[in-house]
């Protein structure tokens, strides 16, 4: 068996900034509400005629960690690509990445979890690395959330929230036991899947029956997110957590032994109440949910690339990753850099 070590890092986002002050002028929203419920200050989002589409900013995130690999796209031997809004209903954003490194035909492979979507990347490559099947993996999370939110008032809840980006890493063999990926944790819990969700079109509401619906009913139409936001808001702070606590039993570690937690950007409030729930200082914990918004499956990688940028991750550092998010899904990745 061998190990994964994240080679290299890259994030991506779009040059539009959109402030809090600029959605009001779209919804009955403030500045304060927004900060002070979610710590967010802004978001960046595409724009007509910048080109960017979810697959397109994983490829610039991908492009920018492969060079900080010291390898090139031949190198790649597999993508998993993970997001909720893919450029196409089918087939996934994965393939389309594929097509834009020009490399041969490595496989490509879409996830689709939601928040939790770059730690499920993140383990299935893990896996695939371990068991000797690929070398150097690439594993993506990007999002174009601004373009499926309701920017009217009735959308508000959901819409201040999010925002679009990417980030990728290179996941590659090493003989190493004692770095890289230590330990990791999947879970899911199905009753809840509509607590957050964008519900149409689906096998239960096909294209042809939405249409239908859009023509005849002047009712809210389902193909905008929906968020339970206390119930997500109580169950993240209890998952994120246990996530953490069962990666570190998994490798025999506790949680004094940490340097760095990595969170899901879902809401500054959330990674606080983690922080003091964990004892981790201000400088263990990375935060800047401020200026992306949360940007679902690319925040964990973006956060990552930005924590590792600026040396707040070091040779040695044992960091932790979790997230969770719409299924119910959530885990956590344990890596010792
Ligand atoms: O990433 C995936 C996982 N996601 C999460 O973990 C998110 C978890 N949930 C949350 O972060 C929070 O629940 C939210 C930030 C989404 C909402 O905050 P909240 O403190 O739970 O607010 P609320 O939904 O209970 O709404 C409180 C009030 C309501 O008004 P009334 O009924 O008290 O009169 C809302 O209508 O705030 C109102 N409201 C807003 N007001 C101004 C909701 N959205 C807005 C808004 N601006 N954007």
């Amino acid at each position: 068996m061998y190990n994964s070590i994240i080679k290299g890092l890259g994030k991506y986002v779009p040059e539009r900034i959109v402030t809090n002050h600029e959605l009001t002028e779209y919804m009955d929203t403030s500045d304060e509400w927004i900060r002070e419920r979610t710590g967010i200050e802004q978001r960046h989002w595409v724009q007509e005629g910048d080109g960017n589409t979810t697959a397109s900013m994983g490829y610039k995130a991908a492009k920018q960690a492969i060079e900080r690999a010291g390898l090139t796209p031949e190198d790649i031997d597999f993508i998993v690509f993970a997001t909720l809004s893919p450029d196409y209903f089918f087939p996934g954003s994965g393939v389309l990445l594929q097509d834009m490194l020009g490399v041969p035909d490595i496989g490509a492979l879409d996830v689709r979890n939601q928040c939790s979507g770059f730690i499920y990347a993140l383990n299935v490559a893990d896996k695939f690395i371990k068991t000797g099947t690929y070398k150097n993996i690439l594993v993506v999370g990007s999002e174009v959330h601004s373009e499926g939110l309701d920017l009217s008032t009735r959308g508000r809840a959901v819409s201040v929230i999010f925002g679009d980006g990417a980030g990728a890493v290179v996941l590659s063999r090493t003989d190493d036991r004692n770095k890289g990926i230590l330990a990791g944790n999947l879970h899911s819990q199905g009753k809840y899947a509509l607590e957050l969700a964008v519900k149409d079109p689906g096998s239960r509401m096909p294209v042809k029956k939405v249409v239908e619906r859009v023509n005849t009913e002047k009712d809210y139409i389902d193909y905008y997110p929906y968020m339970n936001g206390n119930f997500v808001f109580k169950n993240a702070v209890v998952r994120f957590e246990e996530a953490i606590m069962e990666a570190l039993n998994d490798a025999g570690l506790s949680k004094e032994d940490l340097d760095m937690f990595i969170p899901h950007q879902a809401n500054l409030r959330i990674s606080q109440f983690i922080q003091k729930r964990m004892g981790l200082r201000d400088d263990q914990v990375w935060n800047n949910i401020q200026k992306y918004g949360n940007t679902t499956a690319a925040s964990i990688p973006i956060a990552l690339t930005e924590a590792w940028e600026s040396g707040a991750i070091k040779e040695g550092d044992l960091v932790v990753l979790a997230a969770f998010g719409s299924g119910f899904t959530w885990g956590a990745s344990l890596i010792r850099w």
